[in-house]
């Protein structure tokens, strides 16, 4: 249940030592969300990781308005729903052809990991079909992602540098390999999200090679992880919840409110690390001074008591579930769509062939991010 959340929620705007801000009710943070003095542009933060990857052109995700806005926009209308019949609508087959494959390598295992055979494979798979990488290089793609993402958590005290060298150095062979993609499909379109990118001239105009490069590039990043551990939590929850997961195989449909009380009640996102006041800020009768760092405890905003009915429940059939799972404002998630359909995929598929599943280890190791949560590995047994 979370009890640091809990005590976190009696100062719902907390001034930290070093001057920066956490906050930690529903309301509070929604408000911060959608306020127009909020920045997420990397260059107004010091972060220590923020040059760390030598970035030109920032990723919409690190921008502000109007950069942000052109660059969501022209993105998103290749990218699909809700907002347009784009890519996403055509991957359903290939999303279930890629869980059907990877569940079909189950066979005559006693036990499998969940996260290494099945949700980290799965969304990388999914990033390289969207974006039109041809199947042979997805190999390098999922070594690629690995060592990005391992470095993530790099911490300076005790893990070998090395970690951390060979994340920067994975980022740069990603963006030279993907601004080599960029270059081939000038004047080539095909149906594909760089194809797409290369040769749109929409209302907004073309993106240039570098942003459609980092526009790539953060689909991978944002989408990759997150969905792993939505997948990877929403299992080991249902197996600590064993009349759910017997409801979902009899009813398939329970999947739809399933997912969203998963982002909810443990979702891949804790923490909206880096956000920053361009003027004074208002919230809560607290005024945070421009120049701020402000942290926006998602997870503990989905558990207030004063917005859940019960928040430490799960409950699928939770009604006004207007989690945080996503975010919220300008930057609620782009891939929403695609990641609720994968993890819809993923687990009606997993609750029907798995036969009796049965937890190796409760709780599993989890991942040292504050900000990203789900378990390292989850071992589970099959035909039990
Ligand atoms: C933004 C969560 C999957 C692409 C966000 C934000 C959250 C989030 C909390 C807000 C960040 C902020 O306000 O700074 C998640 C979760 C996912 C998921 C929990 C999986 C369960 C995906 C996928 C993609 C994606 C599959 C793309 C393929 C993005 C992008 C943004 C974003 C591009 C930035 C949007 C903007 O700045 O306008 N996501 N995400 N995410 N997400 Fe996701």
């Amino acid at each position: 249940p979370y009890p640091l959340y809990a005590e976190l929620r009696k100062t719902p705007v907390a001034r930290q030592e070093d001057g920066s801000y956490v906050i930690s009710t529903y309301r509070e943070i929604t408000d911060i969300l959608h306020d127009p003095h909020l920045s997420s542009d990397i260059r107004n933060l010091s972060h220590p990781t923020a040059g760390a990857e030598e970035q030109t052109t920032p990723a919409f995700i690190n921008l502000d308005p109007p950069e942000h806005d052109r660059l969501r926009r022209m993105a998103m209308r290749h990218f699909g729903p809700p907002h347009t019949p784009g890519l996403v609508t055509g991957m359903e087959p290939a999303l279930s052809s890629i869980v059907g494959g990877l569940i079909d390598d189950f066979a005559g295992k006693e036990q499998i990991d969940l996260v290494d055979d099945f949700a980290y494979p799965f969304p990388v798979t999914v990033i390289c079909h969207l974006l039109g990488v041809p199947r042979e290089d997805e190999p390098r793609f999922h070594l690629w992602v690995n060592d990005i993402i391992d470095s993530i958590d790099y911490n300076p005290k005790t893990d070998p540098k090395e970690k951390l060298d060979n994340g920067i150095q994975a980022r740069k062979d990603l963006r030279q390999y993907i601004g080599g993609l960029v270059e081939q499909r000038h004047g080539r379109p095909g149906d594909d999200l760089l194809s797409r990118l290369a040769n749109d001239d929409g209302p907004d105009g073309r993106m240039t090679d570098e942003e459609i490069v980092a526009t790539a590039n953060l689909l991978l990043i944002a989408g990759h992880e997150t969905t792993v551990n939505l997948i990877t939590n929403g299992m080991l929850t249902l197996l600590r919840h064993p009349q759910v997961l017997q409801r979902l195989r009899e009813q398939p449909d329970l999947v739809v409110p399933l997912t969203e009380e998963l982002l909810r009640y443990e979702p891949p996102v804790h923490i909206i690390p880096w956000r920053a006041a361009y003027s004074d800020i208002t919230v809560a009768d607290t005024v945070i001074p421009k120049g701020s760092q402000i942290m926006l405890m998602l997870a503990s905003g989905s558990r207030d008591p004063n917005r859940f009915h019960d928040p430490d429940r799960f409950d699928p059939d939770r009604r006004d579930n207007q989690h945080l799972g996503f975010g919220s404002g300008i930057h609620l998630c782009f891939g929403g769509p695609l990641a609720r359909r994968e993890t819809q995929i993923a687990l009606t598929e997993l609750v029907r062939r798995v036969d009796r599943p049965r937890l190796v280890a409760d709780p599993p190791q989890y991942r040292r991010s504050p900000v990203l949560r789900g378990p390292i590995h989850l071992h589970i047994e099959q035909n039990g």
